[in-house]
């Protein structure tokens, strides 16, 4: 159901605090706090005791206190106080979950904890580089994560969704270029001598035509990183005015997702109103994603399992993620099955070399 093997966001860091916060992770219930020297912590939000949420007790020092019958677990997931007695039960532990906090973000690590290289953590530095103005926004959005993930491949939809703000009729009128490098997937549309759109023709204060540009890069399977942007005709991107839009996607269950986004810009960084245009302007784009979303996952909960997407040539990137989100999903479905079992009939029975294997690509064009 999930890749658990990655990063995700599960809170921006200023709601991890000495008041322990319940966040829900591919299904997996996580308490996150902060020790005494600043550090976040994520536990699994279960008392190993009889199975009360953590997040519904409190912090002391560096552990944190089961608000049932007062077991206190520390940061490594160990009991260290069972109040009723002088012994500590072994079995007295809770999950630990990798943590990593980067520019605002606090990322958690669903799954081989010995896996867990922060190496892989996407590069969010805009947000919090002086030269870049950032707006963030965040939603608790009620459609799978997968339709995010759609949605910020096929920008097309900007065109129809988002007409006053960011949409205009070049966005579906160019073409697309994709581009797959190991679990990335870039989707690159140039869109050369036209006019900026409203929202940022706006902040720029700029008319005019320039060439312009957007490339989602979807590091599978959590985060996208939009590098946009508009440049004078013929002239390299990085003269341009430059906009990275940051986009987490973190998801609840089979039908709900948290959706994390910052918005990074390189020009006017000094405009505060600008900034809270945008901010303003921004809110709107995502409220239009969130009801669109909300009405295509009800579709498609109701909709036969004998029908699916019918994909266009506007899908290329949608179809090459959604590949290798399948190949991720079997390679640690068989993984777990060789562990479960020991071997698999006709493979190895080493759990390092089931990690290994990439199966073939599945059909596409199915949702
Ligand atoms: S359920 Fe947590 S201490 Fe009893
Ligand atoms: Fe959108």
């Amino acid at each position: 159901m999930y890749v658990l093997n990655a990063w995700y966001v599960a809170a921006w860091s200023n709601e991890v605090t000495r008041e322990p916060a319940a966040r829900t992770v591919c299904e997996l219930p996580i308490v996150l706090y902060r020790r005494q020297n600043g550090q976040a912590v994520a536990l699994v939000d279960r008392c190993a005791h009889r199975g009360f949420p953590l997040s519904s007790g409190r912090v002391v020092d560096d552990s944190v206190e089961c608000g049932y019958h007062g077991f206190a677990f520390g940061c490594d997931g160990v009991c260290t106080r069972v109040p009723a007695q002088s012994s500590i039960p072994a079995r007295a532990r809770v999950r630990v979950f990798p943590v990593v906090e980067r520019d605002g973000w606090v990322w958690v690590w669903t799954g081989d904890v010995d896996r867990a290289d922060e190496s892989l953590v996407p590069d969010t530095h805009w947000m919090n580089d002086p030269e870049w103005a950032t707006v963030t926004h965040s939603y608790r959005f009620e459609c799978r994560a997968d339709l995010v993930h759609d949605n910020l491949l096929d920008l097309t939809h900007e065109s129809f969704l988002h007409q006053t703000t960011v949409g205009d009729d070049y966005i579906y009128e160019y073409g697309i270029t994709v581009e797959v490098d190991g679990t990335t997937v870039t989707v690159d549309r140039l869109m050369p001598g036209v006019e900026a759109p409203p929202l940022y023709a706006d902040t720029m204060g700029i008319d005019g035509l320039y060439d312009r540009f957007h490339a989602t890069e979807f590091a599978v399977p959590s985060h996208h990183t939009l590098h946009s942007g508009i440049t004078g005709l013929g002239r390299p991107r990085e003269e341009g005015y430059l906009i990275k839009v940051l986009n987490a996607i973190t998801p609840i269950d089979e039908h709900t997702c948290w959706y994390y986004y910052a918005f990074s810009r390189n020009f006017g960084i000094d405009n505060v109103e600008a900034t809270e245009n945008l901010r303003i302007g921004l809110g709107t784009v995502l409220d239009e994603d969130a009801e669109a979303l909300r009405l295509q996952e009800i579709g498609l909960r109701t909709r036969p399992a004998n029908e699916h997407d019918v994909l266009i040539a506007q899908d290329a990137g949608v179809a090459k993620a959604r590949r290798i989100m399948a190949q991720l999903l079997k390679a640690e479905k068989d993984a777990a099955e060789t562990v479960t079992t020991g071997t698999r009939a006709g493979s190895p029975a080493s759990p390092a070399a089931a990690s290994a294997r990439v199966p073939a690509p599945a059909a596409s064009g199915r949702a």
